[in-house]
């Protein structure tokens, strides 16, 4: 169906979608919490309300601003429309209200979302049986083609207490995927986690940025997008791009907005090493491609044989997420390694401020110098982080 001929699904698409405000949740990972509310805060700059709740933000709005938090926010993981809430205690109810949703004007057309169901404390628990439902619900409103993309437009249903809320994902892969790296690594960080990483040192984006064990990069690519402010989601597309509602315009507008605030440097403040010639080889490329050799310089190297003072005269910021963990076989070898790490810090970059992954809470009761612990997730991990200024 050419949506954009059909003038009654047109009126009703404005009517139901992109003429009202929504209520959108904005999904983190667990501790970004107030960080992504600072980000939505500022990215807004209209003091709306902003509720932090466990494990994300939600706020009001209206599509445009789905496109931004999209587009803008570096520690959001995905972002939700809510396109219906209610009390759930019975399948055939159930039924009856999915039917109601005019799924076709939320939907690409012709599409069977995936959809993922949480259930606590409700009479209706069984996921796979209210996923069915729904998937039904949306057969029903309009004619659905077999397979489909490889990346379907997901639904999320939650069920707390017998009362279900039905939300869109707009984002469609996982926003930490920026679009810009081609090599990930052996242990990379989320982009997200590592924005965050950035924002918790209070990284302004001016300062000498040293990221001297980056591995896949994350930081110093982070880092130079916060640098040049280009919008963390400028090289990818979003899921809520394939809506019937999407507005290109809208879009083309902010986009054009966004490349507008993008500062060229007057020097190369972000400076990455890693002793693999293959991440280092691997993130040159990934610079040159995305033309991003400007902000970032990257070279072979071993951190502890490394003096910061050639490349930059002033302090600034390192910060180190070191090989901890399976690889280097005991916890003791990567206690060593973290003590290591400190004393070489304390010994070359006195006034630089460090941010510095911790392989262990133990570990970080006894420190060389004061430092801020940060507790932060990774995958699940418990990932002590340490920040403050090196005396
Ligand atoms: C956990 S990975 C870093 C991952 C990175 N944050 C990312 O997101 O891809 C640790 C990196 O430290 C590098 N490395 C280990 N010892 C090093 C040393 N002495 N000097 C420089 N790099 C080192 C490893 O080659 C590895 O790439």
């Amino acid at each position: 169906m050419n949506v954009a001929a059909d003038k009654p699904l047109q009126k009703r698409i404005k009517r139901h979608v992109s003429g009202p405000v929504h209520t959108f949740f904005v999904v983190v990972a667990p501790g970004l919490e107030a960080l992504c509310r600072r980000e939505l805060a500022a990215l807004f700059g209209d003091g709306r309300s902003l509720t932090l709740v466990p494990g994300g933000v939600s706020f009001e709005g209206r599509l445009e601003d789905l496109y931004l938090a999209n587009l803008q926010l570096r520690t959001a993981s995905r972002v939700l429309m809510r396109i219906a809430a209610f009390k759930a205690v019975g399948f055939s109810a159930l039924e009856k209200r999915l039917r109601e949703i005019p799924w076709e004007l939320y939907l690409p057309t012709g599409e069977v979302p995936a959809v993922h169901v949480t259930a606590r404390h409700s009479r209706l628990y069984h996921s796979q049986a209210v996923a069915e439902r729904v998937r039904a619900a949306v057969a029903d409103r309009f004619v659905v083609s077999a397979g489909g993309p490889a990346a379907p437009q997901q639904v999320f249903v939650r069920l707390l207490d017998d009362r279900l809320t039905l939300s869109l994902d707009s984002s469609g892969e996982n926003l930490y995927k920026r679009g810009i790296k081609t090599h990930g690594g052996r242990a990379p960080l989320r982009e997200t986690l590592a924005a965050a990483i950035l924002q918790i040192a209070a990284y302004s984006g001016g300062e000498p940025l040293l990221d001297p064990m980056c591995g896949s990069g994350t930081f110093c690519l982070e880092a130079a997008l916060m640098a040049a402010r280009i919008a963390p989601g400028r090289l990818r597309s979003f899921a809520f791009m394939r809506w019937p509602a999407f507005r290109p315009a809208r879009w083309r507008h902010l986009l054009r907005e966004a490349d507008a605030a993008v500062v060229v440097p007057v020097r190369r403040r972000i400076f990455a090493l890693d002793k693999s010639p293959q991440s280092v080889q691997h993130l040159a490329q990934t610079l040159e491609t995305k033309g991003l050799t400007a902000w970032v310089g990257v070279e072979q190297g071993d951190f502890f044989e490394l003096d910061p003072r050639p490349l930059t005269a002033g302090t600034g910021l390192v910060v180190i997420n070191p090989p901890y963990g399976r690889r280097l076989g005991t916890p003791a070898a990567s206690a060593h390694l973290f003590r290591q790490i400190l004393g070489r810090l304390q010994a070359v970059y006195p006034g630089w401020r460090c941010a510095l992954i911790a392989p262990d809470s133990k570990l970080t009761e006894d420190l060389p110098f004061a430092l801020r612990i940060v507790p932060l997730t990774h995958g699940g991990l418990r990932l002590p982080l340490l920040v403050g200024r090196i005396p």
